[in-house]
């Protein structure tokens, strides 16, 4: 346990339901201090302990990058970590495929991988290509998980809500861009701030191909123990060099969690064969739309959707699918997933919840699991819950972060945990709210925003729900409002509207091309800007971001 029962034994007695104000007010004894000396802190105030000088940032995809330039700007001292050797993130496309994923799935704690740590540190040694009976490139491909993005991925959010500040796509650009026009925008800003990999002034920032292993709370600064690959010249038995890996621990005031998902499957080659696509969210959508003219047939098991009216803002998925795929309902079982007995697709058996069993899955036939991903970060042992399935936090020593893997919990939508807002998420999605979080935490970190105390937090903390651009619409807002308040108390500049108004039209033409569908039309998105804080969706005001969004 990274976090010691006398920190949080008196914050875990409180029983959290959403909106419910906690009974306790622990924070002035845990957290008071001198820090922050004006008086525009008071006891509804969070207060620092300690100041933060140096914070770390885990991954360097659109969202690390703007945490790391926020941080740097409001003078914290910044490392960046990411297990891959270049910024991006998912955007960082590469031919190289993530090692096979395990199958079933192996425990949130070790999913995404299991953390390799040796007894002494730090230490360095060369691993030679195939020692151990393991080639070098699987290693690399083990350290860095390349990404999931596939060569013909369009994203499914239009340009100009896929930006990041102050950088735009050629003039020109189409709505639906090429992940490899999204990458060059990632990467052109990564270059502005000094964060590229071949950035020479920003080698003492950056650290790419460290993968961080653990993070723990130790007195008060967190420990990070990294593991570095680099690659050195030569080839070997699977035309790789040697690898130098070496392992050491960095000490912060403050850590930012950038990661998102994890055990991305690749689609396997479906040329010419009859493919079943099990799930209906955007990945299969997507996929299925990119495979079609190359298949001999196909079809799709969803569960099954309402249709909503309501919904209009954020359209199902599935209204993108070619019209010529098959529905079938949503399988119920599997054989080959539950029995060790049937280990080849050939012997398995699928039982639809109508009853039907399909088989015959031979080498004529593939499928793709499109079943989403779930939040593993292994670095973050200490605060996993498996056990936890309701909506609340539960009454425990350390208010747990993953839970059944889908997004994280406890934390507030400003991005930071709640127990302990030296640790922070980014929660959101990173070419929209995330440009306010990333502002936002650096500015609490450097003492010129203000954080609700404890008891606030809790108060104002909403279990993940799917963002909607509704929901967008209202964080927007919030964001806004609260930045630009506490620039008038501490300074800096005012932000706007990252969802303005003047993008309203944009946004329902884009629900219209992309989506086809005939609610949008009506869409009264002006009516947003009237609606008080009281009417906002609950899951507005949670920091969550679906990683299979
Ligand atoms: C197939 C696919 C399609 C998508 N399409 C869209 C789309 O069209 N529009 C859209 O808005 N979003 C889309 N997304 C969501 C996408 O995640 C976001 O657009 C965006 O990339 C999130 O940025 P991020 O910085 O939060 O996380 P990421 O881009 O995922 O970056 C996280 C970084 O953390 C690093 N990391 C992870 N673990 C560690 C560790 N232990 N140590 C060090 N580094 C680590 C990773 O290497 C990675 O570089 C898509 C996602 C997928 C998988
Ligand atoms: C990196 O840090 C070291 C030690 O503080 C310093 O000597 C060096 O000049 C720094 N390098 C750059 C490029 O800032
Ligand atoms: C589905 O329709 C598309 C568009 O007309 C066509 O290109 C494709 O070959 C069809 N696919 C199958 C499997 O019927
Ligand atoms: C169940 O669904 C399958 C696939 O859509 C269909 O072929 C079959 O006829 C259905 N069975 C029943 C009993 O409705
Ligand atoms: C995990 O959550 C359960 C409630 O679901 C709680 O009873 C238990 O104490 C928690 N475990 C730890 C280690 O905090
Ligand atoms: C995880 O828990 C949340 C909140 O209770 C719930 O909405 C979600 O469906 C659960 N996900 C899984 C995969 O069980």
């Amino acid at each position: 346990m990274p976090l010691t029962k006398k920190t949080f034994g008196l914050i875990c007695s409180l029983v959290i339901f959403p909106g419910i104000a906690p009974v306790l007010s622990a924070d002035q004894a845990l957290f008071s201090s001198d820090v922050h000396p004006s008086t525009a802190f008071d006891d509804t105030h969070h207060r620092f302990k300690h100041p933060i000088r140096r914070a770390a940032v885990i991954g360097a995809g659109p969202s690390g990058l703007q945490h790391a330039t926020a941080l740097l700007e409001q003078g914290v001292q910044v490392r960046l970590f990411d297990r891959s050797p270049n910024p991006g993130g998912n955007w960082q496309y590469t031919p190289l495929s993530p090692i096979p994923a395990a199958f079933p799935d192996k425990p949130l704690e070790i999913a995404a991988y299991v953390p390799n740590i040796p007894h002494k540190l730090p230490q360095a040694h060369i691993i030679k290509d195939g020692d151990g009976g393991i080639s070098n490139a699987y290693r690399w491909r083990e350290h860095w998980n390349p990404s999931p993005v596939w060569e013909s991925l369009h994203t499914n959010s239009p340009s100009f809500l896929t930006d990041l500040p102050g950088m735009s796509y050629p003039a020109g650009s189409e709505w639906h861009v090429s992940h490899h026009a999204v990458r060059r925008l990632v990467r052109q800003y990564a270059s502005a701030h000094g964060l590229n990999a071949n950035d020479e002034e920003s080698s003492n920032v950056t650290s790419y191909s460290t993968r961080v292993e653990r993070i723990e709370k130790i007195g008060h600064t967190w420990s990070l123990t990294l593991r570095k690959f680099e690659r050195l010249p030569g080839h070997g038995m699977s035309g790789f060099g040697d690898i130098l890996v070496s392992w050491w621990v960095e000490v912060f005031d403050a850590v930012v969690v950038t990661t998102t998902g994890t055990t991305p499957l690749i689609p396997s080659d479906v040329r010419g064969k009859n493919v079943l696509i099990i799930g209906g969210s955007v990945s299969a959508v997507e996929i299925a739309r990119d495979i079609q003219a190359h298949v001999r047939s196909f079809s799709i098991s969803t569960r099954s959707h309402k249709k909503d009216p309501e919904e209009i803002l954020r359209p199902p998925p599935f209204l993108r699918l070619p019209p010529n795929i098959t529905r079938i309902p949503e399988i119920k079982s599997f054989s080959t997933f539950n029995s060790l007995r049937h280990t080849k697709l050939s012997d398995a058996t699928a039982t639809l919840l109508n009853g039907t069993v399909v088989g015959g899955f031979d080498q004529a036939r593939a499928i793709i699991l499109a079943t989403g991903y779930r939040r593993s970060n292994p670095f973050l042992s200490g605060f996993h819950n498996s056990t936890v399935e309701e909506d609340r936090v539960p009454d425990c020593e350390v208010p747990p972060i993953i839970t059944n893997g889908s997004g994280v919990r406890s934390i507030h939508w400003t991005g930071v945990y709640i127990p302990d807002p030296t640790l922070a998420f980014s929660t959101v999605r990173p070419w929209t709210l995330g440009k306010f979080q990333a502002l936002g935490v650096a500015k609490i970190w450097s003492g010129k925003a203000r954080l609700p105390n404890v008891e606030r937090l809790w108060k104002e903390y909403y279990v993940p729900g799917l963002p909607s651009v509704t929901s967008e619409l209202e964080g927007d807002r919030r964001f806004v409002a609260w930045l630009n308040g506490e620039s008038l108390e501490f300074g800096g500049r005012f932000v706007k509207n990252t969802i303005a108004p003047e993008l309203f039209e944009p946004i329902a033409w884009w629900g219209k091309v992309a989506f086809d569908v005939r609610v949008f039309p009506a869409v009264p998105l002006v009516d947003e800007e009237n609606k008080p804080r009281k009417d906002w969706e609950h899951y507005a005001q949670a920091a969550y971001y679906d990683d299979d969004w």
